[in-house]
């Protein structure tokens, strides 16, 4: 073959791969309203910026006439490129080829861009749209899986890894979203499930559609599988290119700093908190109040919303934010929000990210259903996260700080650095109602006139612990500061910690309850 036959002959092998499952198999894919793993890829990426690699590895299974099977690129495009100017490994499965199914190829293709985001120290981003192991090929595409989920784990507080869901991604194939750090989905595109629809109906008798059991808003607002939910899949990509913005490259690198920039926000910091102590507010305007540009990426923002979780910027540096939300259950802790606020603090640790702590809460939720949910054990994350965290950690009592609640938001007892408190601060064991119901029961049940007796007991316990000074006269507390110069505490703090240094004790690892 001449020179130019040879180049002929590339250029036919590489539009075959590109093609990938043939124009019926992408038109069946558009129909679903799903884009093609190229076209994600593409649109996701910084123009011109994705080598691909690996576009000629070919499947060895012979079974099930799989001998004469040639699948392009095995079902899944791999490779390198940017987002925004940030470096990334990229694997994306493309239904169109097998239904993106997971066999040993596919498998070694992705593990390969697994060890090399390793090696190299960038984000992992796994786009996920397959029909699961490859039955054919058996227990190697078990093998497979195996070894995605041993990388997962070994990957993890190493790179930031990113799942998006666009397509189906069922049974055992979930467990790698599940182990990586974010997790994306797209309405009506985005269906993860462990036993889908059939085995149910046959094992439970139960009908139930693809959509109800493991849909993207299941995901987002019931089960907490998801991080981020969008309507498109161009919204999806949006958000990711955010994200990668506020988080580091790795483990061993800070996120990049920005241009700092005032708060937005258009109401007045002090005005936020209403003028009842029990009265609701969002707390989501006191972080736009407080932060660069009022810009605030909120994460599992439709999950467990009595506690809010995400990433913005101080003074251009990014902070991971973690605030009670007194809108929602008065913003107490419980099985969900200890999750969702745990396992953000240890994203945090693991990525240099200083964490910000918001604190509004009345406590832990009180109930028989959170009891046996395991409250205390799912309760107890939350303290091991805060005091296992090294990062510095910034703490803001707005209001109310009582009991474990008080003690679990970050208090200087887990080891914050800065604890600041707002002249509203109520920090107390518990609330003046129920304080006063307990201490003062006998004085209150033979006063000739009981309900103004506690009303006067419950004035008299505000008046004398549901404030800051008393925490501040232990030194619990480092400065009780007005609305208007928190974002100056905040800046000031993270300006004179950047050198901090916490070592924590040898060990192999801790033993957190999970
Ligand atoms: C091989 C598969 C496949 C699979 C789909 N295909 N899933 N091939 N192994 N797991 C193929 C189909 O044969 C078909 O090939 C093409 O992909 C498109 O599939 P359709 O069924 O036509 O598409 P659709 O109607 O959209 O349905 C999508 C689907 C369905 C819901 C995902 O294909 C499905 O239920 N697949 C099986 C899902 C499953 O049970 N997977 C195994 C889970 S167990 P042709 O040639 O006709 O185009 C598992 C264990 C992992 O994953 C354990 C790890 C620990």
């Amino acid at each position: 073959m001449s020179f130019l036959d040879r180049v002929r002959d590339f250029f036919q092998r590489k539009k075959t791969v590109e093609i990938g499952g043939g124009e019926q198999a992408i038109e069946k894919q558009k129909k679903m309203g799903k884009l093609t793993a190229r076209e994600r890829i593409q649109y996701l990426l910084d123009p011109g910026t994705f080598h691909e690699y690996d576009m000629f590895v070919e499947h060895k299974a012979e079974d099930f006439g799989m001998d004469k099977k040639f699948l392009p690129g095995d079902g899944v495009i791999t490779g390198t490129g940017n987002i925004l100017g940030h470096p990334v490994c990229i694997y994306a499965q493309d239904f169109t080829v097998a239904g993106g199914s997971l066999g040993l190829a596919h498998a070694k293709k992705i593990t390969k861009m697994m060890d090399h985001s390793m090696r190299m120290g960038m984000p992992l981003i796994g786009i996920n749209d397959s029909g699961g192991a490859r039955i054919q090929e058996g227990v190697n595409s078990l093998a497979g899986y195996g070894e995605i989920f041993f990388r997962n784990t070994r990957a993890s507080g190493v790179i930031p890894q990113i799942s998006v869901i666009l397509g189906p991604c069922a049974g055992g194939a979930v467990y790698s979203p599940a182990l990586t750090d974010f997790v994306f989905v797209v309405d009506k595109i985005s269906k993860m499930f462990i036993t889908g629809p059939e085995v149910i109906k046959t094992v439970l008798g139960e009908e139930i559609s693809m959509e109800e059991l493991g849909g993207a808003r299941v995901q987002a607002e019931i089960s907490g599988n998801a991080h981020f939910y969008a309507e498109s899949e161009q919204e999806c990509f949006e958000q990711i290119k955010r994200l990668v913005t506020f988080i580091p490259w790795n483990n061993r690198k800070k996120a990049d700093k920005f241009q700092p920039k005032p708060p937005i926000f258009d109401k007045p910091i002090a005005e936020i908190l209403p003028k009842e102590p029990n009265e609701p507010y969002d707390i989501r305007d006191v972080i736009k109040a407080l932060v660069d540009n009022s810009d605030f990426l909120e994460v599992q923002e439709h999950w467990a919303k009595n506690i809010v979780i995400g990433f913005a910027r101080i003074n251009g540096e990014t902070v991971g934010i973690v605030g009670n939300q007194p809108m929602v259950l008065a913003g107490v802790l419980d099985v969900d929000s200890s999750d969702k606020a745990a396992r953000f603090i240890r994203f945090c640790d693991a990525f240099n990210i200083p964490l910000l702590t918001l604190v509004d809460l009345p406590g832990y939720l009180p109930g028989v259903d959170q009891e046996h949910a395991g409250v205390i054990r799912h309760g107890a994350k939350v303290l091991y996260a805060y005091s296992e965290a090294t990062v510095l950690k910034m703490t803001v009592i707005l209001r109310k700080a009582y009991g474990g609640g008080y003690i679990a938001m970050c208090s200087r007892h887990l080891g914050a650095d800065f604890v600041f408190a707002w002249p509203s601060a109520e920090i107390a064991v518990m609330g003046p109602e129920g304080a006063a119901n307990i201490i003062f029961k006998n004085e209150i049940a033979n006063a000739p006139n009981p309900e103004e007796m506690r009303k006067q007991k419950v004035a008299e316990y505000i008046e004398k612990f549901a404030n800051p000074y008393k925490a501040a006269a232990n030194g619990y507390i480092d400065a009780v500061i007005t609305p208007e110069e928190t974002r100056d505490f905040l800046i000031h703090a993270l300006w004179v910690s950047q050198n901090k240094e916490d070592v924590p004790p040898k060990k192999k690892h801790g033993v957190p309850p999970f």
